[in-house]
């Protein structure tokens, strides 16, 4: 194992610190529902027209209040002109206003009516649902909500102390919504946070009556099984399970934020490319809504016998009974903390004849500590290949991170495993404070019937760029140009700690260009490939171009050391830029399969 005392040491630090920002957020949905400090979850809240929009739509300024309101509420109306006066006083330092009604009874027709008469000029949004006055635990019609700019809830409760229900001061004495505002402009702490807010009260609906009412066994424990218990169980590499309602209700606060902002499940290719790769991890917008619903209802469980039963996740191999399998010999003995390099392991293989592999699956022995797992081929007699330059030509076989699908090729096709190659797994270990053993295997299923195309893979490359210290977006290309019609079926992009984001662009001889993968936020814990639905075709001719970006300032957490002209180099604290591609020479006159 090599290890770089000092630079490790500050990577971990700033794992620890990462670590300690999670842990320590507090948590979004605390019983005294007073959300100051958190983020605005988004919901879907309807037009006086009948849309379904996004409430965070409207949040496009620098503040925004959320301002409850109701027909008929008589200091609901009384404080429709002091929010417009706000609006004109502060609306040219960015501030924005939503009116909402959450009183089902207040038809959208009475509620334009209302508008009209009280001179409101801000939208007025309607919450019968009642999901977001739920999420707010919204009380009254004159509750005002001061959001920042970056989503956080400021301030809530009153506008100012004129008014209460059947009395009214002559003048506001404190003005606690405007107060807010300049404190928030100025990026100071709000002083007082929290009012109790007068007006009528809002009548809640249950949720029964609303939406079809979701609870643990309706819908959340599938939603949960399909999602995330594929890491997230026993012994695998998700931190904690979330097999049981206890411990999806425990972490519900967690599994609110990092659902808000997409980081479970792991999924890095941008939201456009949804439904584009067979091995995407996605929620699918309609259960994170069920999930934010559920949340901010307070988790209800439901019937246990109604519960749909464990998903099973069988020990058995998914590209079904292997030919061969391959295990790492002597194993691998992983520490209990701190950053583990690259660990390599050869395997002969003693065919005296070539092999076609149909379909291949890594797999872990310690699962809860491997993060990923790379398979190469080398030739035992060839010139020794340095690790770092391992399947650039070609040679790679498959990636495999944790929950992801084997790579299993269509009838016909394969990858060629030449007799006596030796098969090189290359293993990403992350502690997590237990000692572990690791032994890794591959296993593989060959091909009985002829092959008729093969299955390649090269890496597209720079092996020159110099990364300037302290860069936050340094730019790097490689491109290949293919000179025989050629299809595409995976990419796999691979950078280090500084990898800041990745597209593969094909420009095509006509001129036109397509961008096949854009991962907008590269994430260096998920190295995986991108397996595509439908392989795409490129004509001969076509160069694919590969555009990576690093960050090797120290605004990169990751970062092993901002001060470093950084090359390419296998160390983890050196950079890689190659995109891998698996592609197929389409003979000629030949199929043209599928674009
Ligand atoms: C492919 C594996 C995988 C899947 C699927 C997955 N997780 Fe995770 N999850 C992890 C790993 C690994 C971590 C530890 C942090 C890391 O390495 O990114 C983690 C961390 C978390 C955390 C802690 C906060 C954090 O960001 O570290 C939460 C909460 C979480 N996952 C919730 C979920 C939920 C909810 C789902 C399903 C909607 C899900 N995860 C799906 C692997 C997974």
């Amino acid at each position: 194992m090599h290890i770089h005392q000092n630079k490790l040491m500050k990577c971990f630090r700033h794992s620890v610190a990462i670590l300690a920002i999670i842990i320590f957020t507090p948590p979004a949905w605390s019983s005294t529902k007073d959300r100051i400090g958190e983020k605005l979850a988004d919901v879907k809240v309807t037009t006086l027209d009948g849309q379904a929009v996004n409430l965070l739509d409207y949040h496009t300024g620098k503040m925004f209040v959320i301002a409850y309101t109701g027909v008929g509420c008589p200091i609901a109306g009384r404080y429709a002109p002091r929010l417009e006066q706000l609006l004109k006083d502060y609306g040219k330092d960015g501030l924005h206003i939503i009116g909402i009604n959450a009183n089902p009874q207040d038809t959208a027709d009475k509620v334009r009516d209302d508008i009209k008469e009280l001179g409101i000029t801000f939208p007025v949004l309607l919450d019968h649902h009642q999901q977001l006055t739920r999420q707010l635990d919204a009380k009254t019609t004159t509750v005002v909500f001061l959001v920042d700019k970056a989503g956080v809830i400021r301030y809530r409760g009153m506008i100012d102390n004129q008014y209460v229900l059947g009395a009214q001061r002559h003048k506001a004495s404190r003005k606690y919504l405007e107060k807010a505002i300049r404190s928030v402009m100025k990026s100071k702490p709000v002083e007082v946070t929290r009012t109790a807010a007068p007006g009528c009260v809002i009548t809640r609906i249950a949720p029964e009556s609303t939406s079809e009412r979701i609870t643990y066994s309706s819908h959340i424990k599938r939603i949960i099984q399909d999602n995330c218990v594929a890491c997230h169980r026993p012994k695998q590499v998700g931190p904690f399970s979330l097999t049981s309602y206890e411990s999806v209700r425990g972490w519900s606060a967690m599994i609110h934020s990092v659902i808000m902002d997409r980081r479970m499940p792991p999924w890095n290719a941008a939201p456009e490319f949804d439904g584009t790769f067979v091995n995407e991890r996605r929620l699918p917008e309609k259960d994170k809504q069920a999930l934010l619903d559920w949340i901010a209802n307070d988790m209800p469980r439901g019937h246990e016998e109604e519960d749909p039963p464990d998903k099973k996740f069988s020990r058995l191999w998914r590209i079904g009974k292997p030919d061969k399998v391959y295990t790492v010999k002597k194993g691998f003995s992983v520490p209990a903390e701190g950053v583990v390099e690259y660990q390599y392991f050869s395997i002969p293989t003693k065919f005296k004849k070539d092999k076609w592999i149909q379909a291949m699956e890594a797999r872990a022995g310690a699962a809860d500590v491997v993060h990923h797992i790379l398979a190469f081929i080398v030739d035992p007699n060839g010139p020794r290949t340095q690790n770092s330059k391992l399947g650039l030509e070609d040679g790679y076989l498959c990636a495999s991170v944790p929950g992801d699908t084997p790579s299993i090729f269509p009838k016909g096709r394969a990858k060629k495993l030449p007799a006596g190659h030796t098969i090189v797994l290359q293993v990403h270990y992350t502690t997590n404070g237990k000692k572990r053993k690791d032994k890794c295997k591959l296993a593989m299923v060959f091909s009985d019937d002829p092959v008729e195309e093969e299955v390649r893979t090269r890496g597209i490359y720079n092996l020159t760029f110099k990364i300037p210290p302290g860069d936050p977006d340094y730019e790097v290309r490689s491109e290949h140009t293919f000179k025989e019609d050629t299809q595409i079926l995976g990419l796999y992009p691979h950078m280090h700690f500084r990898g800041k984001s990745w597209k593969y662009v094909a420009h095509y001889p006509d001129d036109t260009k397509k961008t096949l993968l854009d991962v907008p936020r590269f994430d260096y814990n998920w190295q995986e490939s991108y397996i595509l639905n439908k392989p795409i075709t490129l004509p001969k001719g076509t160069k694919l171009e590969c555009i990576a970006h690093f960050d090797n300032s120290d605004k990169n957490l990751v970062n092993p050391d901002p001060t470093e002209e950084v090359k390419f180099g296998e160390q983890s604290w050196e950079e890689m830029m190659i995109g891998y591609v698996d592609y197929i020479t389409l003979a000629d006159g030949g199929s043209q399969g599928t674009d």
